[in-house]
Formats: structure tokens, sequence, C-alpha cells
């Protein structure tokens, strides 16, 4: 069946299709219902999703088939691991958090870099029916605090350090001080011993890994209603307290075992690589779930796509674990391109078997996607969604035969979304003009099912803005044959190296600093990471400043949001542009930064705030 058809049937009948697709997936009780207003998808089906993704592979005969390949180049380490071996450690790990009285319903919290034990803990967490939320390593002590008390864990699970290619990083500090602030700390903490690290455990409150695994329990799946959560996701939003996206079980494995194949084409049996992090949706969804439900090898790398050692670190993998569909985000791309512009390491590798390569995570430049088509030779694929949503709702789609891109574009609608583009007044815009991009609802099996812990934010934040419709926070156009271009965020939101940040976050850290009055944050242009975060600080009048007060700054940040923020520019300005109503004008401090025209409010009267901002980025000419 073509796009064009399989859209078609989804459009005529979404209950009967979603059906059809949930078939695919092994239940305990398979849904008779597709979706109940106020129950969400496959209210009456039961099903686990540690038996979807890992125990029917085994059933079926699979379980001498490669689960996950973990290349660590940072640790100079390469491990295989089985799907019968995942079953036995995940079944052991469950045991050992089973007797810690975690179940059905209870959380763990994951805090751990790219290792095998991370995956391990994951799922021995869905198995129980319980609730993992993971916290990406790189995130420090306070944003760690945050996700801590918002999630309430009664069990965290961490390792004694992550590895980064010019440093070690202890994770049990971060730990033990994000606990000590937090209101909820969990009673328990499990610790896997890296080689790199070994740390004191703590009697009473941590436990080590290994001797969990090594006391070999068994645990079955637990069979559960399919709308009961399976994890929560914090992600960003303007302000910052994190958002926990939560997403339940049954919808989530159906549309990500739809997407392996009518998206990606990965056959069972053939190895997935997304080259992302856990801590993220796409490494939840692509790295973890989405091929292991296929029964497809993933791949697990613990390194950077330059660096370690070169800039042909990806094609190495592509080549060694036989990757056949791979992802990556467009900075990856453009770090490999700058460093080897001539792509002369792409020869080295035999890379026959790669079918594709899709892009996601922010916008993917024309340049960069033709400059790793034309050095791979296979359709590159831009492709969008987000947290919120949990796979692609704009892609093309080789799984349907079909790899139509338009340069610039993220793809047409995935069956399953019915994308406008709205006016501020809610009417659509005509084809080719610009708009807010918003989904129809309800929204389809994967996606979000509300927000934790904040009963009605889902509603407030997503639905009010245009009844009926999902609104996705990005703004651009759908051209005449239906392609969709996203062309940036409508909020504060920024996407630094295909991660998403909050301006809040920062501005939170800045404005505690003693000499701070106030302060903007934005995302400014950056040819490597597609926007950086500046800051912008006005002074308290009656304070002496150090000299070193920007570096006091990028410290704190680095402390207490962590280094993935890369925040390294602090401009001091005399004013900021604000509307009447006091909101800063963030807007308009971008277009500054990044020296593009702007509007500014006709009622207001900004221009001595808007010279200072401009003074502010300005180098001052020396005197000779
Ligand atoms: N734990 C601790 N620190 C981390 C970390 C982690 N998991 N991930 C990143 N950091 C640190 C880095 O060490 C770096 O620290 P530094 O300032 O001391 O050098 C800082 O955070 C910024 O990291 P990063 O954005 O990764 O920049 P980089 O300069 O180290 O590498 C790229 C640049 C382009 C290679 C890298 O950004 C990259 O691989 N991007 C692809 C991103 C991606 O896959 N995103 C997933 C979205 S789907
Ligand atoms: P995240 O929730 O971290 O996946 O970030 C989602 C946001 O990243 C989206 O709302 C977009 O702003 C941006 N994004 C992701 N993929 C793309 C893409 N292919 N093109 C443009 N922006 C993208």
């Amino acid at each position: 069946m073509s796009y064009e058809d399989v859209f078609a049937a989804w459009s005529a009948d979404p209950e009967g299709f979603w059906l059809r697709a949930a078939e695919d997936v092994a239940w305990f009780e398979p849904p008779k219902t597709a979706h109940e207003t106020g129950k969400g998808w496959f209210p009456d089906g039961k099903v686990n999703a540690c038996h979807a993704a890992v125990d029917a592979h085994v059933e079926a005969g699979y379980g001498g088939q490669v689960a996950i390949y973990y290349d660590s180049p940072v640790t100079s380490t390469k491990r295989q691991i089985t799907y019968g071996e995942l079953q036995r450690d995940v079944s052991a790990f469950a045991a050992g958090l089973s007797e810690l009285g975690v179940g059905q319903g209870g959380r763990v919290l994951i805090y751990m870099p790219m290792i095998p034990e991370a995956v391990v803990a994951m799922l021995a967490t869905a198995r129980l029916g319980a609730i993992h939320s993971v916290v990406f390593g790189g995130f420090a002590a306070r944003e760690l605090a945050k996700r801590v008390d918002d999630f309430a864990p009664d069990v965290l699970v961490t390792a004694s350090c992550g590895i980064e290619p010019n440093r070690k990083i202890p994770y049990l500090p971060l730990v033990d001080e994000a606990l000590a602030m937090s209101a909820h700390p969990p009673a328990k903490v499990i610790i896997k011993q890296r080689p790199e690290q070994d740390v004191a455990i703590r009697p009473g409150r941590d436990l080590d890994y290994e001797e969990i695994i090594a006391q070999g329990g068994t645990t079955p799946c637990t069979p559960c209603p399919s709308t009961d959560p399976l994890y929560v996701l914090y992600t960003s939003g303007t302000t910052g307290a994190p958002k926990g996206v939560v997403r339940d079980i049954g919808s989530y494995v159906t549309a990500l075992k739809w997407s392996m194949s009518h998206i990606y084409s990965a056959q069972p049996g053939e190895t997935y690589w997304a080259a992302s992090d856990i801590g993220w949706v796409v490494g939840h969804s692509y790295i973890v779930y989405g091929p292991l439900v296929n029964c497809c090898a993933t791949v697990l790398y613990e390194g950077k796509p330059v660096g370690t050692p070169d800039a042909g670190a990806m094609w190495r993998v592509i080549e060694e674990y036989n990757v056949t569909v791979a992802f990556t985000a467009p900075t990856a791309v453009r770090a490999i391109k700058r460093e080897d512009p001539s792509a002369s390491h792409v020869g080295k590798y035999d890379l026959r078997q790669l079918r594709y390569l899709f892009l996601a995570g922010e916008r993917a430049d024309p340049d960069t996607v033709e400059w790793v088509a034309d050095a791979l030779k296979v359709p590159v694929i831009d492709h969008w969604w987000q947290t919120e949503l949990g796979w692609p709702a704009l892609s093309a789609f080789p799984g349907l035969g079909d790899t139509k891109v338009h340069i610039g574009a993220a793809g047409r609608p995935v069956p399953g979304y019915a994308f406008d583009i709205l006016d501020e007044d809610a009417k659509p815009v005509p084809r080719g003009e610009s708009g807010a991009i918003v989904i129809r609802m309800p929204l389809p099996p994967g996606a979000m099912t509300g927000l934790w812990n904040s009963p009605g934010r889902f509603e407030e934040q997503y639905l009010s803005h245009f009844p009926g419709y999902y609104l996705t926070g990005d703004a651009g156009f759908m051209d005449e044959d239906g392609f969709v271009f996203v062309m940036g965020r409508t909020d504060d939101v920024m996407n630094v190296a295909g991660h998403r940040l909050s301006t809040g976050a920062i501005e939170e850290v800045i404005a505690a600093h003693p000499a701070v009055a106030e302060c903007a944050v934005v995302g400014a242009a950056d040819d490597l990471k597609g926007q950086v975060p500046v800051a912008f600080v006005v002074l308290k009048a009656d304070v002496v400043v150090t000299e070193t007060l920007e570096q006091e700054l990028i410290i704190s940040v680095r402390q207490e949001v962590g280094a993935v923020a890369s925040f390294k520019r602090v401009y001091r300005s005399s004013a900021l542009p604000k509307t009447r109503s006091g909101k800063i004008l963030r807007k308009t401090i971008r277009s500054l930064v990044d020296d593009k025209p702007f509007d500014v409010p006709a009622t207001i009267d900004n221009a001595d705030a808007i010279d200072a901002v401009r003074d502010a980025i300005t180098p001052t000419p020396r005197s000779s």
C-alpha cells in the first residue's frame, strides 16, 4: 500500500487502523476497544512492555539473537547481549526491585550513563508494572533534585560514574547533593560500580547492582492494563519546572512497532541504531523499546560522533554491527562535517548494508542533509517529533516504499496525526504561509497521556490555546504537496545540540546571584549546536560587581543545570526590552543577538532598552 493509501485508511477508520496495528504486539489480553474518551487507547487490553520487548521474543525462539550491542570507545569496551541474557538480567534485577517493595505502580528513577545496566533497570521496572523516570546523565544535582521531588521515587538506580571524552563524572556526589535538596528522597539507591570508579556504599541506603544480579532471582512479567503508565520523562518547558510527560504501555508499544516497520523499514533480526542517549525520548523510543519490540538488535553507543577517536566513529559502528537503519541529530552530522569536510572517513568502512539515515531533534539545515546524503549515498530522511508525542509525527516512509522528501521539510504527516497550520485566530492559513503547527485531537497511540503530578496542566498547556487541537509549540508551514516545514519554537524553549533545554532553568540560576537584578536567557543561533544559550544580565545598582561575575555565572549554570547547557556567553545590559505588563521580550533579544530584523510591538517604547542590549553585544572599540 502507498503512503497515500495508508493515510486514507487511517483517516477513514482510525480505530480499526490502530486495532489492526495492535495485533502485531504481544499482549496478555489483546484489546477489543480502540479508544475511549477519558480512558485513552486500548482501555481493555492487558500488556507488559518488558514482555513485548524481551520475553515474547525469547518464547518465540530468539533467545540467542543479539538484543544489545554495547560499544563504548570512552572505556574501550564492547559487549553483546542476547535476548536470553537480557531476559535473565532483567528478571533478576526486577526480583531485587521487588524485594525493595517496588511493585505495580511503584516508581524507579534511573540516573545512569549509556551502559547496558541502564536498559536492564528500565526493562526490570517495566516488568513489574512499575514506572520509570530516566534522568539524562548530563544534568547536574539541582535538575536531578527537581525531578526527584516531582516523581518521588521509591528507588533510585545510578552508576559510580559517567565518562565523557575529557573527564570522568562521579555520579554519587551529584546524587547525594540532589537527595539532600529533595523533599522526597528515595529510601534506597542501587549503584552499578564501574571499573573506572569504585564508590563507598552507604550502609542502609545503598545496594550494589551486581550483587542483586548475582542473586539470580526471577520475576514474571506483570500483566498490566494497557493504559497504565510505563514511564515519566521530564522535558523542558519555558519555565524552570520540568514537565513530566506520562506515557502509557500498550499504545506506546503498538505505535513503536508500527513505526519500526512502516516508517523505518527495520526488519526483525537487523540492527537498528539511534545515536542518542537513553535520557531523551529518542533513547526511550528508539534505543530501547522500539528496536526491542521489533526484535531488532539495538546499539548502545557510549561515545561521541567526533573525538572518540575520530570523525569516522559513526561509520565504524554502522559497519561493525551491520546497522541497516541509523538515526542521529543534525548536530552530530555538522560536527563530523566540520572535522572531515571531504567525508574521507566514509570510504574506510563497508556501509553497503545501510539503507537509510534518519535525522531529528532539531531543524536539519539543507546543507547538512545534502552533505551527508552525498557522503553516504543513501536517502537521508529528516523527521519530526517531540518528547510529548513519543514517536514520529512527520516523516518519509521507507517502510511503505516512499522516500520522497522536500529539502528543508520535516516530511508529511504520519498516519495517526492530522496536522493544521493556524493563525492566531485559530483559522487555517493557506498552503505556504506560516503559522502555529497544531495536531487535531485525539492524539494517536504512543503520545502523552498527561503530565505527572499536574492534573489539568496538560489541557492548560497544550489544548487550551486552540480548542480541539494539540499545540506543538513549533511554527512553520505546509507546502502544496503536504510537506511540513518546521521553522522553530514559538515559546522560549531552546534546542542546544539536539537537547531540549529551558531558558527558565538557566535564568533561575543566574537570577539567584546576589549582583543580578534581572536577566534573560535566549537561544542564539550557533553553527554547530543549532542554538546555544546567551544571557543578558541587569545588575543591581547598589552592589559592587567583581570582574569575574560572568565567569561565576557560567560556573553556577554548569554546576546547577549541567555542562550540557553549553552556557558560555553573558552580557551586561543596563535594561531589557519588555511588554507593558513587564514580560521580557526574549524574541526581540534573540533577533538582536542573531542580527535579524524584528518587530517591536507598536504599543511600547523600548528604544532605550533595545539600544542597551545592542551595546551589550557590540564589542566596545578600544581607544589606542
Ligand atoms: N554526562 C555529563 N556531561 C555531559 C553529558 C553526559 N551525559 N553529555 C554531555 N556532557 C557535557 C560534555 O562533556 C560537554 O562538557 P564540556 O563543556 O566540559 O566540554 C558539555 O556537556 C556539552 O556537551 P555536548 O553538547 O555534547 O557538546 P560537545 O562539545 O561535547 O560535543 C557534539 C559536540 C556535536 C559532538 C555533541 O553535541 C553531539 O554528539 N551532539 C549530538 C546530540 C544528540 O545526539 N542529541 C540527541 C537528540 S535526538
Ligand atoms: P524533544 O522534545 O527534545 O524531542 O524536542 C522537540 C522539539 O525539537 C520540537 O518541538 C522541535 O522544536 C525540535 N525538533 C525536533 N525534530 C525536529 C526536526 N526534524 N525539525 C525541526 N525541529 C525539530
